[in-house]
């Protein structure tokens, strides 16, 4: 993985300042070097600068960067190195502000990393020292490509491998905002199985790897690649207009990646969809009980002056199966004071969960909750689910069933793999979404018979109509 990282540099100066941001053993940076050696390609001096904070792990780095120096010295190559066995975001942001020893910062031309992965609170050591030099974000591995993204000269290349969360959402919104204002993409890598490049640390995470370049002009068009993720397998690679992976009007600016023939598919069918939900009179939303916050009032079993509580548990085969007896999760909500702002009245919605298992098919699991069915005056829907609703009510039945068949659709699943690479589906995902007009999510919802179709008939349904 590593030497594959370090196969995406392009053409470098004769001297490179690079940099190694939580350099681990060493790994990356070997790659690099190994591989200038091997190019013979005008790098006559490599000038390292690593961070690795983790004491047990510094003979190991400095045995490699020795070794590095031998090697580069039998290719004709001057290395040095710098290991500094301190806090990179600390560090470096401090060096920007200007408050440690009040240098210029230094700047590279290359940067190859590996960041550590982890939220950050609001009031965290780091989050603070990454907003004093203007980084607003939640986890460390954005914080340390943001920074780096500061720290290269112009034109200096970066290649990294992290999680694929920061391409949509809006938690990362200000993150890709300035990498996407400050970074040129190159090449974008994503790995197909969701666990083989990582398997043994257990990341659940889907990952990329980037290569982008200091800059403020986006290229006409970039490659996209994708392999399985397992040792030695093919990597197959497109090269697709930017203004696909980042559609020019959207304000988000998520990062689509469509790295596979059906996710190209769907990109066209979704593309002839012109609708927003906003357009179809219809608001989709986070479950408003969140179950920790109104313990007193829930209950296990349904009572007397209780109302459902819906969970994704009480998912099954299409519909809300409630009570769900001996369920994990309490089945009912009292109807009170404290409890009423979060409840909503009776009526037809259509709910998707908001985290799925990787087992699961699919990423969007909708679930049709009928007032037929599960009898109650109002609900509490819970906030591990999404509620699509018409202005805090019900919606039409005809529609919120076509809303059913469109978002369990595999055109969907796909178009929506393009740029979410995590299980969790926001609400602000499925506002984003484009969607059939209302008179074809009608038709939909009229020739679905039944909700409990094989996938098959879904896709079959969705697909007629969308082809109309
Ligand atoms: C995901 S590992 C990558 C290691 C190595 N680059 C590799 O790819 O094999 C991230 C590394 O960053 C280090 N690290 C975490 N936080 C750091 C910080 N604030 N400053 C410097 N290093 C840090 C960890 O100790 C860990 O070795």
């Amino acid at each position: 993985m590593a030497d594959f990282m370090a196969s995406m540099f392009g053409p470098l100066p004769d001297t490179v300042r690079l940099l190694d941001a939580g350099a681990g053993a060493g790994a990356l940076t070997a790659a690099f070097v190994s591989r200038l050696c091997q190019k013979e390609d005008g790098v006559r001096i490599i000038e390292a600068t690593l961070f690795e904070r983790d004491p047990f792990i510094q003979d190991a780095l400095l045995k490699t960067m020795q070794h590095c120096r031998h090697v580069c010295a039998e290719a004709g190559i001057g290395l040095t190195f710098t290991i500094h066995a301190t806090d990179f975001i600390h560090d470096m942001s401090a060096l920007l502000t200007g408050g440690l020893f009040a240098t210029i910062p230094p700047a590279f031309d290359a940067a190859i990393t590996n960041p550590p992965y982890k939220k950050i609170g609001t009031d965290s050591v780091e989050r603070r020292a990454l907003r004093s030099v203007g980084i607003e974000t939640s986890n460390l591995y954005t914080g340390f490509i943001a920074l780096i993204q500061k720290l290269l000269a112009p034109a200096g290349q970066l290649v990294g491998i992290t999680p694929r969360s920061f391409c949509n959402g809006p938690y990362f919104r200000p993150f890709r905002e300035d990498f996407l204002s400050n970074l040129e993409l190159r090449r974008l890598h994503v790995f197909e199985s969701r666990n083989a490049a990582f398997r043994s640390d257990s990341v659940l995470q889907e990952n990329i790897i980037f290569h982008a370049v200091k800059g403020r002009n986006q290229p006409p068009e970039l490659v996209i690649s994708s392999s399985s993720g397992e040792h030695g397998d093919i990597v197959t690679e497109s090269v697709l207009a930017f203004g696909d992976i980042v559609h020019p009007h959207d304000t988000e600016q998520f990062i689509h990646i469509p790295s596979t023939p059906s996710h190209t598919a769907a990109k066209e069918i979704m593309t002839g969809l012109h609708s927003s939900l906003a357009s179809l009179g219809v608001t989709v939303s986070t479950g408003r009980v969140v179950d920790f916050r109104l313990k007193d009032s829930l209950r296990q079993e349904p009572q007397k002056g209780a109302v459902p509580l819906v969970y994704p548990c009480h998912f099954d085969a299409g519909t809300v199966h409630w009570p769900k007896p001996q369920s994990r999760k309490p089945n009912a909500i009292l109807d009170n004071d404290e409890t009423r702002p979060w409840l909503v009245p009776t009526g037809v919605y259509l709910l998707t969960k908001r985290f799925t298992s990787k087992e699961e098919r699919r990423r969007l699991v909708a679930c049709l909750f009928d007032p037929d069915i599960v009898k109650a005056k109002w609900l509490g829907f819970e906030n591990h689910l999404n509620y699509f609703h018409a202005n805090g009510r019900g919606l039409d039945r005809n529609l919120a069933v076509g809303l059913f068949a469109f978002l369990n659709s595999t055109v969907v699943d796909q178009y929506f793999r393009r740029f979410s690479g995590h299980t969790q589906v926001n609400a602000s995902d499925l506002r984003k979404l484009v969607y059939p007009n209302r008179a074809t999510l009608y038709a939909m919802g009229i020739e679905m018979k039944s909700l409990d179709l094989p996938q098959e008939g879904i896709d079959e349904l969705v697909t007629n109509h969308l082809h109309a």
